[in-house]
């Protein structure tokens, strides 16, 4: 295997397999419209975007709040290629990013009326611990909702052999190409609960999760083959091999699968919590 391919830790390769491409999705849009409508007010607040990529959702919070005198936004995430992308992109004088992670966000932020942390929270390795920062930022009653869609219960039960078969398949191109992939399974730690455990995970953090629902969401190929192309999807499902030729695969894993099951998109859940301060 090509030990100089790009991995997700190089800036160009960070840039080529962001996550933007499948952001730029309308249904992408609605999933996540769902909570900003419901959590950003425009009042004068401070509002926090935890693991805010490229700015996707950070755009709709300044939507929202454009033109409230007071607001301000703070976009918060560890990669430096999203931070200058959502820079770029959102350059109003009342919102700024900073680069720094979830489990140190009280170290990085003011308190906080509202705290969004959307199609991330799966990554995180301690929840509990997350949550509790989340806790310790937000002002009395404030409001913390977050999304995710790899979560226990995002399938379709009719469909649930697909996303296996995908990766399965890519493994055979590789395969095919004489690129052997160790799939350890300690090398994928992310953590896929159920809508139950996330709320009681909030209770125990001093949140009350006063709104939980699943969004259905059709996928269409397209938007497949981009997700195939983000860095921490391709890592997640091609352990240790290059992006370059992960995404390679998985494209044509993809077209594979989607052909084999004779599929022209899929249906997908997506988790979304609001909680309160207690
Ligand atoms: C799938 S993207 C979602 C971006 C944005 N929230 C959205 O919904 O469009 C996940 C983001 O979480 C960020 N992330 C990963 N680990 C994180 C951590 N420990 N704390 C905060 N953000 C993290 C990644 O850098 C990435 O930008």
């Amino acid at each position: 295997m090509d030990a100089s391919a790009p991995s997700s830790g190089d800036s160009s390769a960070s840039a080529r397999f962001s996550f933007s491409p499948f952001a730029q999705h309308d249904f992408f849009t609605h999933v996540n419209q769902w909570i900003v409508d419901r959590v950003v007010r425009p009042a004068p607040e401070t509002v926090v975007d935890l693991g805010c990529g490229p700015g996707a959702v950070t755009r709709l919070i300044v939507e929202k709040l454009d033109g409230v005198a007071g607001a301000r936004v703070i976009g918060i995430d560890p990669s430096p290629s999203a931070l200058a992308r959502a820079r770029a992109d959102i350059t109003a004088p009342w919102v700024e990013f900073h680069e720094g992670t979830a489990e140190h966000l009280s170290g990085l932020v003011p308190q906080a009326d509202a705290i969004l942390f959307l199609n991330a929270i799966h990554l995180i390795a301690d929840k509990s611990a997350v949550l509790a920062e989340i806790r310790r930022v937000l002002k009395p009653r404030g409001r913390f909702a977050f999304n995710t869609t790899f979560f226990n219960g995002a399938y379709e039960s009719s469909t649930s052999g697909f996303w296996r078969r995908w990766v399965v398949r890519a493994m055979q191109v590789l395969k095919e190409r004489g690129i052997s992939v160790h799939h350890d399974p300690l090398a994928n730690r992310m953590q896929w609960m159920t809508p139950d455990e996330y709320g009681t995970l909030c209770r125990a953090a001093g949140l009350d999760p006063s709104t939980v629902e699943l969004l259905r969401v059709d996928l269409p190929p397209e938007c497949l083959a981009d997700i195939g192309r983000f860095s921490l999807f391709i890592e997640g499902a091609l352990p240790g091999v290059p992006l370059e030729i992960g995404s390679e695969a998985l494209q044509l894993g993809l077209a594979r699968a989607l052909d084999e099951l004779q599929l022209t998109s899929l249906p997908r859940y997506w988790l979304e919590i609001i909680a309160k301060a207690i």
